[in-house]
């Protein structure tokens, strides 16, 4: 056999090539340099409504006052190369559904679950955030921790739950942060300041319905002048009869509008009695009364680099007020492509924004429209069967490059309709949607 010399070359040349490709990633991925010296933090986040989010700013932020380059990014970003690069991570982790990870960490939690090589050289701290009211609570956060440990990663200090947010659990974050950083000149973080607003009006969208009131209603700010926010962006109310216990709300208007405007479903309690939010609300404030809330921006449910994009909006119940933000701005702004799915209980009461939606497909605004009402019909219909139905029309919108926004309930649809999406578009496309931005999601 003879060996020919150009070819020994060319097969040199390609495995330096390869070797060369693999330092440059090896390096581009890495997040302390060899050395070992305290050099870049990673800041992981996991947050459905933007908490988790926010802290991981403010904990960059800090690190930064004490002269540490850090970052922060969503938990998803990070692959098994990142992961195993790195040797400080920051983990901020809320909880959803019954004690599932976020959205925006699902692929990381299945990454560490299918795990097989050991992480000896990571060291972590965990801030995992919950409501304790919850049956798991801190659940993802928790088996977080756990799946570090057992992969032999070393804690930086014991995990810090925050049960709501509290404060005193945010002090020893800050704490931990503070001793981390060698800094006791930490930024600021208190959350947005609660403001004054009244009620202005409150309307009832669903009279004779089978399910619960729901009001649409109007607020005002006291001092007249309309803050900024965004479609997507949520309102906490603080019910004067506890304080302490923020109820977030979707906002249904945009600025242009000149008013606040949320869809509030009265809630009944199993005693029989009102929620303290919405009983107040739809029910206990007279017209004029003094609200206390403050506006929470959620950076995941805005359109951000999906304003250019046909849109698909699919939601139930008062969900409509999230993607009736959305729909607004984007018929203000002269976009049809449109998408909405809905679903109700029943088409001759449960319209909410009926007209207003009617209006706009009849002027071209919504390209498509799939109402779906449950109890009209035998057997019971949902939304996401109406989205199965339509799975040739979504590959279709899909390749059109749309983005998909869901705004509802977690269990009553979106879990419905996230089984769909894949059904239609397969784990990867969904997985690529996720990781793109193209889906998001506003659940409760
Ligand atoms: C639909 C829903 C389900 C939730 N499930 C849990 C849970 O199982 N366990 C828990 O501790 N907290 C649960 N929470 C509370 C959130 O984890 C908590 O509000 C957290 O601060 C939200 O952070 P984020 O804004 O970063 O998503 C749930 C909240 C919602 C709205």
């Amino acid at each position: 056999m003879t060996i020919d010399p150009t070819r020994w070359a060319l097969a040199l040349a390609l495995l330096a090539a390869y070797a060369l490709m693999c330092v440059l990633l090896a390096r581009a991925r890495r997040i302390v340099p060899d050395d070992g010296a305290p050099a870049d933090w990673l800041v992981a986040w996991a947050s459905q409504t933007g908490s988790a989010e926010y802290l991981a700013q403010q904990t960059v932020a800090t690190l930064r006052t004490g002269g540490l380059a850090a970052r922060s990014a969503s938990m998803d970003q990070i692959d098994e190369a990142a992961l195993r690069g790195a040797t400080r991570i920051l983990f901020i982790a809320s909880t959803y559904g019954e004690g599932d990870a976020p959205d925006n960490a699902e692929r990381f939690a299945r990454l560490l679950a299918g795990a097989a090589a050991p992480l000896p050289h990571l060291h972590y701290g965990l801030l995992a955030l919950g409501d304790s009211s919850y049956t798991h609570f801190c659940g993802f956060g928790r088996r977080l921790d756990a799946a570090l440990q057992a992969l032999g990663a070393q804690p930086l200090f014991a995990r810090v739950e925050a049960d709501r947010t509290a404060p005193a659990a945010l002090d020893a974050w800050q704490h931990h942060l503070s001793h981390l950083a060698g800094t006791s000149d930490a930024p600021d973080w208190s959350a947005p300041a609660w403001a004054d607003w009244r009620l202005d009006s409150r309307q009832l969208l669903n009279p004779g319905s089978a399910g619960a009131p729901v009001y649409r209603i109007g607020l005002l700010p006291q001092d007249g002048a309309l803050p900024a926010w965004e479609a997507g962006d949520l309102v906490q109310v603080s019910a004067p009869a506890d304080p302490d216990y923020p109820r977030e709300y979707s906002i249904a208007s945009v600025g242009a509008e000149g008013r606040l405007e949320l869809l509030v479903r009265l809630h009944l309690r199993a005693d029989g009695g009102a929620g303290l939010a919405s009983g107040w609300l739809a029910h206990d404030a007279a017209i004029g009364a003094p609200i206390t809330l403050r506006l929470r921006v959620h950076s995941r449910f805005r359109i951000g680099a999906n304003g250019g994009r046909p849109l698909i909006l699919i939601g139930n119940g008062t969900g409509i007020a999230g993607l009736r933000a959305h729909l607004k701005h984007r018929v203000d702004a002269g976009e049809t492509r449109n998408w909405l799915l809905f679903g109700e209980r029943n088409a001759a009461h449960d319209r909410f924004c009926g007209d207003e939606i009617s209006a706009w497909h009849g002027a071209g605004m919504l390209e498509q429209l799939h109402l779906v009402f449950s109890h009209d019909g035998d057997p019971l219909r949902y939304v996401q069967h109406a989205l199965a139905q339509q799975a040739a029309l979504l590959r279709d919108w899909i390749a059109r490059d749309a983005a998909i926004y869901v705004c509802g309930s977690l269990h009553g649809m979106a879990a419905g309709v996230h089984e769909a999406l894949l059904a239609a578009l397969g784990q990867d496309g969904v997985d690529q949607l996720a990781e793109s931005g193209r889906y998001r999601r506003d659940v409760y």
